[in-house]
C-alpha cells in the first residue's frame, strides 16, 4: 500500500516540485508550485508550502495559508502530477494538510476556506467528499468550499 505523506518544501525537495506536471488541459486549474513558492516567500509568516511524497516521492503540491485578519486557513495550489495521479494521494493530501491545520500552526481558527473551478469535477468531487461545502461566494472563475473545525 502507498504511503502519502507531507514534506515541507525545503532544500531537499524544491527541485522535484519545481518537475511537477499536470495535464495540458488542468494547467488553468491552478497555479504551478513554481509560482506558488514565489507566493510563499512573499507570505512566509502566514503559509507552508507542503510537497506531497508517496512512498518517499515527490508526486505532488500544496499551500496551506493563514489568513489573520479572517482567522481562517486555506489551502491553496493542491495538485498531484499527471502520472500519479487517481491512485489516492490527492484525497491522502488533503486528509494529512487538514491534520496539520487541526494543530492551528499560525493562530486560531474554527473554519478552512478554498476555491475551486466548478467544471474541475474531480477536484469538486474530492473536497465534498471531505465534508466542504459551498459558503456562497465566488468570483467569475472558482466557488469558495469551506469547511467547519470542530
Ligand atoms: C484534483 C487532484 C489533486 C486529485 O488528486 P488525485 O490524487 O488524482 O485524486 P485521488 O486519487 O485521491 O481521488 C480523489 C477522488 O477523485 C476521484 N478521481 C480521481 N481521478 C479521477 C478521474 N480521472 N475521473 C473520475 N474520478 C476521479 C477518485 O475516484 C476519488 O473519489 P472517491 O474518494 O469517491 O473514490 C488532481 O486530479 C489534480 O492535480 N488535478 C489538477 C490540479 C487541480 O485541479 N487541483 C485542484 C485545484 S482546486
Amino acid at each position: 500500500m502507498d504511503h502519502i505523506s507531507l514534506q515541507k518544501v525545503d532544500e531537499s525537495n524544491f527541485l522535484a516540485c519545481f518537475a511537477l506536471k499536470l495535464n495540458a488541459w488542468q494547467e488553468d486549474f491552478v497555479s504551478h508550485p513554481i509560482r506558488s513558492l514565489a507566493q510563499a516567500y512573499v507570505y512566509s509568516r502566514q503559509c507552508t508550502p507542503f510537497a506531497v511524497c508517496c512512498n518517499g516521492d515527490v508526486v505532488g503540491y500544496l499551500m496551506v495559508i493563514y489568513d489573520y485578519d479572517e482567522k481562517t486557513y486555506n489551502i491553496w495550489h493542491l495538485m498531484i502530477d499527471a502520472r500519479h495521479q487517481g491512485r489516492g494521494c490527492g484525497k491522502a493530501a488533503m486528509a494529512l494538510a487538514m491534520n496539520y491545520i487541526r494543530t492551528k500552526p499560525f493562530g486560531p481558527s474554527d473554519r478552512v476556506l478554498l476555491t475551486v473551478n466548478p467544471e474541475n469535477s474531480i477536484a469538486y468531487h474530492l473536497y465534498q467528499a471531505l465534508g466542504f461545502t459551498e459558503t456562497g461566494r465566488s468570483d467569475e472563475d472558482e466557488v469558495e468550499l469551506g469547511f467547519a473545525l470542530g
